[in-house]
């Protein structure tokens, strides 16, 4: 298959999108940006369209997908009951990077769901995923535009990387915003419980519907106890070198850090380093990323990913990162990185 590449780093090109929106209701696939990470999107309401989304990505089909729509009253359709806090949320972060889990229509096939009764919906905050969304009849379902297992795509060129000549188009839009997956909120149980941390944290969520939870399934390595979105249980963001997170007090990171680079090093290993911007400097060894800034955390979750694609790419055989223990984005980075490293951590 041919995959058309759209460049629309410039703005929203209409005959363009044109021809996406038909690609999608004819059943097939585009990938697109959002303001947190590449989506590869088909039409929600189409079972088989849904099925090319798993073999394009070679992701098992009981891993439900999100829903994505452009306005919150394109909610009614595809939920048989909108919870109050749900207005409330989608008032507060909608378009964003929030999806909300609620109690599925008929009208949404069992495939994009995995089965399930729920449905993941959320409205993003990137014009170009909102002309496709509406180009497209209202409804994209779209996991992250990568193949199952490697680091979801933050440009158009991880996308390419990924999955050229298995879908139909790629929209550049440019490096996204945020970096990470959008935070997953579950309003069907009574407490309203977090199952994937995101750029809006748990307090920003606290701060406007008072009680959450954080999913205890995400902390655990006990395979018993598990996350409860189904893609939480797998390892995703897997680099092919075994990566190590080092933590503690800054000066002890950073020695450690040296010192195992630098016998990584000295026994002929290829080593990546994964600092941040203000200790890239105290490092000798192996190649030394910086993520971005630890006083500007969104550049830290903006540059992750990217990294991670960067190592494998280069063949590098271990990874040494500094944690990244940030305020508000810190849950959602630390989560992802805990992943790529098998919860690997040294304390120091
Ligand atoms: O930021 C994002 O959310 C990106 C962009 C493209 O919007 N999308 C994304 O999709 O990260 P994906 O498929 O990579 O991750 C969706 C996660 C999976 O862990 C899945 O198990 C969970 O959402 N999920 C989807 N529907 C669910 C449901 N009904 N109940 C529980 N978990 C669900
Ligand atoms: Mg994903």
């Amino acid at each position: 298959m041919e995959t058309i590449w759209a460049d629309m780093r410039d703005g929203v090109d209409e005959a363009l999108m044109e021809t996406a929106g038909s690609i999608i209701r004819s059943g097939h696939l585009v990938a697109f940006p959002t303001e947190t990470v590449y989506g590869l999107g088909a039409d929600a309401l189409d079972p088989d369209a849904a099925r090319r989304i798993y073999s394009a990505k070679g992701r098992p089909s009981d891993n439900p997908l999100i829903v994505h729509i452009a306005s919150p009253d394109s909610l009614e359709r595809i939920v048989t009951h909108i919870p109050e806090r749900a207005y409330i949320l989608s008032q507060a972060f909608w378009p964003g990077p929030l999806t909300i889990i609620m109690e599925k229509s008929p009208l949404v096939p069992s495939s994009v769901t995995g089965g399930l009764d729920t449905v993941a919906v959320r409205m993003p905050d990137h014009e170009i995923a909102l002309a496709l969304i509406r180009a497209s009849g209202g409804y994209i379902a779209a996991p992250s535009a990568n193949t199952s297992g490697r680091p979801s795509p933050t440009t158009a060129q991880h996308v390419y990387d990924d999955l050229n000549g298995k879908i139909d188009m790629i929209i550049d839009g440019g490096s996204v915003g945020i970096g990470v997956e959008s935070t997953i909120i579950d309003l069907t149980a009574d407490t309203p419980m977090v199952l994937r941390p995101g750029f809006i944290s748990l307090e920003m969520l606290r701060d406007v519907i008072g009680d959450v939870r954080m999913d205890p399934g995400l902390q655990s390595e006990d395979p018993s106890f598990r996350p409860k979105a189904p893609g939480m249980k797998y390892r995703h963001y897997a680099p092919k070198a075994d990566l190590t997170i080092v933590e503690g007090r800054g000066e002890d990171v950073r020695a450690a850090i040296e010192r195992l680079s630098r016998e990584a090093v000295m026994k002929g290993l290829k080593c990546g380093i994964i600092a941040a911007d203000e200790d890239a400097g105290s490092y000798h060894y192996g190649i030394v990323r910086s993520a971005g800034s630890r006083a500007r955390e969104i550049t830290i979750s903006q540059h992750l990913f990217g990294i991670l694609r960067e190592f494998d790419s280069l063949g590098v055989d271990v990874i040494y990162s500094e944690s990244f223990d940030t305020p508000q984005i810190g849950a959602a980075i630390m989560n992802r990185l805990i992943k790529a490293a098998g919860h690997h951590i040294l304390s120091v």
